[in-house]
Formats: C-alpha cells, structure tokens, sequence
C-alpha cells in the first residue's frame, strides 16, 4: 500500500501544540495534517506520567485507526516527557512516532558553543528528569539548569506576552540563580516560542534560544525522507478537539498564524 499520501498525525495537551504543526507545515507545506489537541484533559504539565500515558494512547489509537496517519508526532514537552518510549514501543511496527525532547537533545550536543543549558517547562516535564538523564547518558560534560515556569503557559494562553505583565513574570523567572552563565535556554513548552523574542531579549548577552517546535519539525522531515513517506501532497487538514469553545478556536490563530475551525470528537 502507498502510504506516501497519509497524513501526519500532530497531538497535544490542547491547542499550544499548533505551534509545531505550524513549524511542519513550513517545513513540509504540502504534507495534510490532522491535528489534535486533548482540550478536554489540559492542562498535562501538572499531571501524572500514568494518566498521560493513557490519554497519549487512546489519542494515538484514533490518529491510526480511525484517520489513517502515517507518522505520530508528540507536539508537547509533558506528553514526551510522560508517553514517549510507551508510544514508541507499542507502535513500532506500525508508525514512526516522533517526540520533541530528542531532536532538541542532539541539536544541543551537536552545538559546541553551549557547555552550560537553561531548560524551561512545565512541572511534569522538568520533574521527569528526562532531559537531565538523556543529556547525563550522552553528554555528560554539559552543565544543565532546569528550571520549572508553570505560569508561562497560561500566561501566554490568556494574551499576556510583550506586556508589562509578561515582563514582570519573565524576569521572575529569568533572574533564578540557576540560569546564571548559561550559553542556550531551551524552550521545553509548546506556548514559548510565542515569547521566544522577549525571553532573548531579557539576556544583556548573547544566549541562544532553542525552538522545540522548530527542531522537532526538522526531525520529522528527515524521518519521512528516510522512510520514503513523504508525500505527493493535496491532502485535507482536520484539526480535532475533545472540548470545543470559542476560545479555544480564537487562540488557534496565535498559536497556527491564522484562525482555523475546531473539529469535536469524543474518544
Ligand atoms: N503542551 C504542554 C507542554 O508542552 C503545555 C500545556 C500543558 O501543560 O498542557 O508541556
């Protein structure tokens, strides 16, 4: 069977993770995406790894089964952090799935200008430890400083970005001692690089922001070629909630650049 002309399955804890689909349709424009953000179970970053762990399999279930997917990507840091390698290993004779924690990992140790990192997210994500013990196995030399920025998500969420609010909870957090010296922050959070500018811009020095959205998209764009997935195009996007509201709907245009209409499915 040709499965070149399948879509890409993107998932999220809600509509944050339009930010990778928007870094794969630039990427990748001609591939269909179908979407789908978990609105109904969000916020994951303060959830446990079992909960997440069921809620990312009846996701990836639908994703296959019912819209015929040819690859799965984990667009959210929680979701990575929590369901990936359980992901991974159900899945694996079936479909690719791709998570945004790796690719950020070999991006970093591939740079040699970073010895010492900033790791930003939510709370399931930085206490996962995952980027700690990925980063320990692989490169042990690079000093790490993670550090958990709960209210950035729905900060950003609710608007709050290049203002006098986002300001005063970015410097908060900025000024921890933690991230004192650090060459590159890594923004662990589908919701950040709609603050990337302001978070480089509280630096005095150079530090380089690094884009999970944009570097997982890179990823999945290679494992395509490599599979001889990639796809003649012409497909139709579908963007699937579990819980519709309006503003759920509005804020897809911050999030995917333009307003597009919410489908609502119930698993
Ligand atoms: N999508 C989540 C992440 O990237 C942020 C929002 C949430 O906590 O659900 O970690």
């Amino acid at each position: 069977m040709d499965r070149t002309a399948l879509p890409i399955g993107i998932f999220d804890s809600g509509i944050g993770g339009l930010t990778v689909a928007r870094a794969i349709r630039q990427v990748l424009p001609d591939e269909a995406i179908v979407y789908f953000g978990d609105t109904a179970h969000l916020p994951y970053g303060d959830k446990s790894k079992d909960l997440i762990v069921r809620y990312a399999t009846r996701i990836t279930d639908f994703l296959l089964h019912e819209r015929r997917c040819k690859a799965v990507v984990i667009a959210c840091n929680s979701a990575s952090a929590a369901a990936y390698e359980h992901l991974r290993d159900a899945y694996k004779d079936k479909v690719p799935v791709i998570n945004v924690i790796d690719p950020m990992i070999e991006a970093v140790i591939a740079d040699e200008r970073i010895g010492k990192a900033g790791i930003i997210g939510t709370k399931t994500t930085i206490g996962s430890g995952v980027y700690q013990e990925k980063f320990g196995r692989r490169k042990p030399s690079l000093q790490l400083a993670p550090l958990a920025t709960p209210l950035l998500a729905s900060m950003i969420e609710e608007g709050f970005y290049e203002n006098k609010i986002s300001h005063t909870v970015l410097d908060a957090y900025l000024s921890d001692p933690i991230l004192e010296g650090i060459d590159g922050l890594i923004l662990a959070c589908t919701h950040y690089p709609l603050i990337k500018k302001e978070i480089a811009g509280y630096f005095d020095r150079p530090v380089i922001i690094l884009d999970s959205a944009e570097v997982a998209a890179a990823k999945l764009k290679d494992i395509l070629a490599r599979e001889h997935l990639a796809g003649p195009g012409g497909g139709k996007d579908h963007f699937y909630v579990s819980d519709y509201t309006t503003s759920f709907e509005k804020a897809t245009r911050l999030f995917f650049g333009n307003r597009v209409r919410l489908e609502k499915v119930r698993l």
